[in-house]
């Protein structure tokens, strides 16, 4: 059976209470990362289309105390959002009361309402992010239909997703949660093959799960970035000063003889003897790093050969950056497999969020992929093959 998506409802006149995932990364009041605003925007206009009336709401940050909301305000959002729709948004600065209630009873069929950070209900026994059941009642009790779109909190049990759910008659995904199911849920359970991961970022020790359920999945699983020296380090080579994880090189190990062939590591990488992008760098194979080197990238001839192996693929995943691409000397491989991706026909490509996927839109590589995640640990517990709370929510057609 199907997820029911705001294509089956029919809303006209209802108010619909929309969880959105506008957790962006601000500096100083400014969003400096509008993505997940962006890619939320669809739903809204297409609930629009529908003759709805709008209650949009977030999470933003994690809340313990009442210093904490500082800065961690949605009202700058809610501006954000209004400019990108071009038409007003009611901003309402509370999470419950009169004044909320009042704003929600007023809308008008085409009104676009938000209302404050849902974590601000954390101060006070963590009542979002326990799914205190009141709260997720109460919020219910303001609408008539529950719209999930917030896959970058799906991993999460809250008074906001779970709870509402559980108090309205009927929840459907939004059309961002659609595609993020499509995608990365299609690829984990039925991908076109041949299905190739590609995984990388700092710390074996994050993904796990990740890699556990790709070896299973996929036909191959490419790694690289900081955790390849953990593999490395596992497999008896001399990794210098190369970020390792030593208390998991047994885990390495394992992982290593799990996949035997299926498990590609890097051949060879670009070192230095700073963590910088000025020192002298070379290239150095796997058996050549020398004690006061460390890996900062990977080298040419793994670029070649991946770039090589993902020729054929049908279906990409991509987790997490191959090499330090903030520095220019250490970002061709990184740079590399984007430009392999982007050049592929027929082919399925999906960035799981986090690093990875900034780097692909701030490169300017957003269009040329099939789909960049809006969810960090989201995507990682999905591409773990667990059961996301906030997708189980939602109504079968
Ligand atoms: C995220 O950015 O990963 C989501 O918005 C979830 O945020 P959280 O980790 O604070 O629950």
């Amino acid at each position: 059976m199907a997820k029911k998506t705001i294509r089956d409802l029919d809303v006209t006149g209802k108010t619909v209470l929309v969880r959105v995932d506008f957790n962006v990364p601000m500096d100083d009041g400014k969003i400096t990362d509008d993505n997940r605003i962006r890619q939320a925007i669809p739903t809204i206009n297409a609930l629009l289309e529908k003759n709805a009336k709008i209650v949009l709401f977030s999470h933003l940050g994690r809340i313990k105390e009442e210093a904490d909301k500082e800065g961690k305000s949605l009202k700058p959002i809610a501006e954000d959002l209004s400019e990108k729709l071009a038409r007003p948004i009611k901003f309402v600065p509370y999470t419950k009361g009169v004044e909320l209630e009042t704003a929600v009873a007023s809308l008008q069929v085409g009104d676009v309402m938000m209302f404050e950070n849902t974590r601000f209900e954390d101060i006070d026994g963590n009542k979002e992010s326990k799914n205190d059941p009141e709260l997720g009642k109460y919020w219910a009790s303001l609408g008539d239909v529950f719209v999930n779109d917030a896959f970058g909190t799906a991993h999460r049990s809250h008074a906001s997703n779970v709870g509402i759910a559980g108090n309205i008659d009927e929840v459907a995904a939004g059309l961002l949660l659609e595609k993020e199911i499509k995608f990365i849920g299609g690829a984990v359970e039925n991908p076109k093959r041949p299905f190739y991961a590609i995984l990388g970022g700092l710390k074996v020790s994050d993904k796990i799960g990740v890699i556990e359920n790709l070896l299973d999945k996929a036909d191959k699983v490419l790694i690289g970035g900081g955790m390849s020296y953990t593999f490395l380090k596992a497999q008896g080579y001399e990794v210098g000063t190369s970020v390792v994880e030593d208390d998991k090189l047994d885990l390495a190990k394992r992982l290593l003889e799990k996949g035997k062939d299926k498990l590609v590591l890097a051949d060879d990488f670009k070192v230095t003897k700073e963590f910088s992008n000025d020192g002298p760098i070379r290239v150095a194979n796997r058996d050549d790093i020398k004690a006061d080197e460390m890996g900062l990238d990977i080298g040419p001839q793994t670029l070649d050969k991946f770039q090589d192996m993902l020729k054929e693929a049908k279906t990409v995943v991509w987790n997490g950056p191959l090499g330090v691409f903030e520095f220019e000397n250490f970002a061709k491989g990184t740079l590399g497999i984007l430009e392999t991706l982007t050049n592929l026909k027929d082919t399925t490509t999906i960035l799981g969020g986090g690093d990875s996927a900034a780097a692909a839109i701030s490169l300017g590589y957003e269009d040329a992929i099939t789909h960049i995640s809006t969810g960090g640990g989201a995507s990682l517990e999905y591409l773990e093959g667990k059961a996301l709370p906030g997708i189980e929510i939602i109504d079968e057609t």
